[in-house]
C-alpha cells in the first residue's frame, strides 16, 4: 500500500505529521513519500503541482493531503496560486465524488453558532460533484462583449456544463452511500433557473428508478442554504454540483460547530482517493503549534477504510479521538470552559496513546 503524503502550506505540515504519526502507530505496513504542493511548491519548483509530485500522487493508492495556500500567493497568475494544485489534482486523477460528511460530535454541541437542540446529533454526508461544472467548464476567460448590457466593455465568462455520464455517476455513488445511511438523498440544483440543473435534476430522477429503496427529494439551492441553518437535522444525504457543493460544504461544516474536526475523501471510479481536512491552511496559526490535528487525523481513517481496505484501522483511529476528546482534551478552535486546552503535537501524541493502549489491551 503506497502513499503519497502531500502536506502543502500553513499548518498542512503540523496536522499531517500528527496523521502520520497515528498512522505509524497502528503497526500496519505502508509505504509512504512526502512530497511538496501548493505554495511551498511553487517556492521550490516554480509551480503548484510539480511532475514529481503529480506522478507520485497517480502512482499511489491513496493520496494524504493537508492544505494549501497563503494571502502572500494572491498577486500570483491564477496557473501558479497554490488552489491550482488541488485542481489539478482533482482533475488529473479524475476524483469526481467528494465527500463531506458534517457530524456534529456530541462534545462539542456547545461550539456551533446554532442552538444546541437544533444541532446536537447532527449527521449530514454532502456529496459534491467534483470534476465538472463551472469549476471546469469550458471556455472560459476574457474578452471585449459583444453583446449583453454593455456591448464593448470588457468581459469576463465560464461555462457551467454537465454531461450525462458525470450526473449518472454521482447520483448512483450518492444513492449507494444513502443505502450504508438512512436512505434518504436531496438532490440541491437550480432547476427554476439554469438549464444545466434542469438536466442534472432529471438524470437523478431517471438513476433513482434503480434505487426504489430510497427516498430521493428536489431542492433548489438557496432554498437548501436556508433549510442548513433551519433544521439541518432534517437532511441525510445531500448530492449536488461542484459549486452548490462548494458552498453548502462549508456552510455545513461550520454549523457543526467542529470545522477542526472534519475530515473529507475525494474518489475516482477505482477508489483511488485524496484525503484531507474539510478546512483550509489557517495561514495566521501556522508555525503555531496550535491547529486541530483531528481533522487530519480523521481523514487517515477515511483513507484506511474508503482506498486501503483496512475498515479495523480505520476503528481503532475513530475510537481513539472519541475517546480523546472524551478525556477533555481541546485544541483551541474546540476549546470551551471546563476542558483542557493542548497544542497540536499534544492532541496528536493523546490519539497514539489512546491507539497503543487498545493494541495491549485488545
Ligand atoms: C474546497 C476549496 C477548493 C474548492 C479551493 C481551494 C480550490 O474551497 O475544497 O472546498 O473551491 O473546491
Ligand atoms: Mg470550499
Amino acid at each position: 500500500m503506497k502513499i503519497a503524503v502531500l502536506p502543502g502550506d500553513g499548518i498542512g505540515t503540523e496536522i499531517v505529521a500528527e496523521a502520520i504519526r497515528v498512522l505509524d502507530a497502528l503497526d500496519l505496513s505502508f509505504e509512504m513519500e512526502t512530497a511538496l504542493v501548493g505554495g511551498a511548491a511553487y517556492e521550490a519548483h516554480g509551480h503548484p503541482l510539480p511532475e514529481a509530485t503529480l506522478k507520485l500522487a497517480k502512482e499511489a493508492d491513496a493520496v494524504l493531503f493537508g492544505a494549501v495556500g497563503d494571502w502572500k500567493y494572491d498577486k500570483l497568475d491564477r496557473p501558479l496560486r497554490p488552489e491550482q494544485a488541488i485542481l489539478g489534482l482533482r482533475k488529473n486523477l479524475g476524483l469526481f465524488a467528494n465527500f463531506r460528511p458534517a457530524i456534529c460530535y456530541e462534545q462539542l454541541v456547545g461550539a456551533s453558532s446554532l442552538k444546541p437542540e437544533l444541532i446536537a446529533g447532527l449527521d449530514i454526508l454532502i456529496i459534491r460533484e467534483l470534476t465538472g461544472d463551472i469549476y471546469f467548464g469550458q471556455p472560459r476567460g476574457r474578452r471585449t462583449a459583444v453583446d449583453g448590457h454593455f456591448p464593448g466593455a470588457d468581459e469576463a465568462f465560464d461555462t457551467m456544463r454537465y454531461s450525462r455520464p458525470e450526473v449518472e455517476r454521482i447520483a448512483r455513488v450518492a444513492f449507494e452511500a444513502a443505502r450504508k445511511r438512512s436512505k434518504r438523498v436531496t438532490s440541491v440544483d437550480k432547476a427554476n433557473v439554469l438549464e444545466t440543473f434542469q438536466f442534472w435534476k432529471d438524470i437523478v430522477t431517471e438513476v433513482h428508478k434503480d434505487y426504489p429503496d430510497i427516498e430521493l427529494d428536489h431542492m433548489y439551492v438557496d432554498n437548501a442554504a436556508m433549510q442548513l441553518v433551519k433544521a439541518p437535522k432534517k437532511f441525510d444525504v445531500i448530492v449536488t454540483g461542484n459549486m452548490f457543493g462548494d458552498i453548502l460544504s462549508d456552510e455545513a461544516a461550520m454549523l457543526t460547530g467542529s470545522i477542526g474536526m472534519l475530515p473529507s475523501a475525494s474518489l475516482n471510479s477505482s477508489n483511488q482517493g485524496l484525503y484531507e481536512p474539510s478546512h483550509g491552511s489557517a495561514p495566521d496559526i501556522a508555525g503555531k503549534g496550535v491547529a486541530n490535528p483531528l481533522a487530519t487525523i480523521l481523514s487517515a481513517a477515511m483513507m484506511l477504510r474508503f482506498s486501503l481496505n483496512q475498515a479495523e484501522a480505520a476503528d481503532r483511529i475513530e475510537s481513539a479521538v472519541k475517546h480523546v476528546l472524551a478525556s477533555g482534551l481541546r485544541t483551541g478552535d474546540i476549546w470551551s470552559e471546563g476542558t483542557k486546552r493542548v497544542g497540536t503535537r499534544e492532541m496528536g501524541d493523546a490519539v497514539v496513546a489512546a491507539i497503543t493502549k487498545k493494541t495491549i489491551t485488545g
